[in-house]
């Protein structure tokens, strides 16, 4: 069974009083130790299909379908839970909380929502793969582009997700950077965690173990 599945999803938005379809009914599956890159133009639905698999925005018709379950079927609740626990998603842009240090913004989503507790161990293991272990007690503010990437990959792989989904992880990053990181991912998808990464740089395509095409709000496999 597909880890993640969505069916004939539709998303509908109001522009000047006429209707469109930012995402226009698309089918999609991905298992386990998939690493697929979703490339496109801007404007072209990205955003807003990652925003329906996670749950954040509902669909105008379609389905998603995550371990056998229905995100509309189940309640708030459970949509929650399911979100915390199995999928982690990275947004667009920085997300770190400038107030807490690396380390308190790793563990932070353990701090509410009754999750559980990262090991100090689980901590060291990641921030060593991630090479940040030297920077776990400095702040944002001091760190680099690359290096604050870096530790929001570390919070979102920490209690190994069934999926991390990561909107244009690699966009301010110099190349050096950018390859490191699309390391990580690809890294994490051999030890079986589903990966869907939106990304605009062509020359990242080739860490994907799938490459799919969004065009107008329909997704095309292209590898
Ligand atoms: N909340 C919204 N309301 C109305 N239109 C939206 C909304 N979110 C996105 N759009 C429009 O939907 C289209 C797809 O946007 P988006 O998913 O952000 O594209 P991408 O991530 O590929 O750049 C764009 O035309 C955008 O302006
Ligand atoms: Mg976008």
């Amino acid at each position: 069974m597909a880890f993640l599945e969505a069916q004939k999803l539709v998303k509908e938005y109001n522009r000047r009083g006429k209707t469109f379809r930012a995402v226009d009914d698309i089918d999609f599956t991905i298992e386990p130790g998939d690493f697929v890159m979703i490339e496109g133009e801007s404007g072209s639905g990205k955003t807003t299909f990652l925003n329906l698999l996670t749950g954040l925005t509902d669909p105008t018709s379609g389905a998603v379908i995550i371990d056998g379950r229905s995100l509309k079927e189940t309640g708030d609740k459970e949509i929650s839970k399911i979100r915390n626990q199995k999928i982690k998603y990275i947004p667009q842009g920085e997300s770190l909380l400038s107030a807490l240090t690396v380390r308190e913004n790793i563990l932070f989503p353990f701090t509410i929502g009754g999750l559980e507790r990262p090991s100090e161990e689980r901590l060291l293991e990641v921030s060593d793969k991630l090479g940040i272990t030297d920077l776990l007690d400095e702040y944002p503010s001091d760190l680099s582009g690359g290096e604050m990437r870096r530790a929001t990959i570390a919070r979102a792989v920490i209690n190994k997700p069934s999926l991390i989904i990561a909107d244009e992880p690699t966009g301010s990053l110099d190349s050096a950077n950018t390859f490191k990181v699309m390391e990580i991912f690809r890294d994490i998808a051999s030890e079986g965690t589903a990966v869907i990464v939106v990304t605009h740089q062509k020359e990242t395509l080739g860490y994907a173990t799938r490459v799919l095409e969004m065009d107008q709000g329909s997704l095309k496999e292209v590898v």
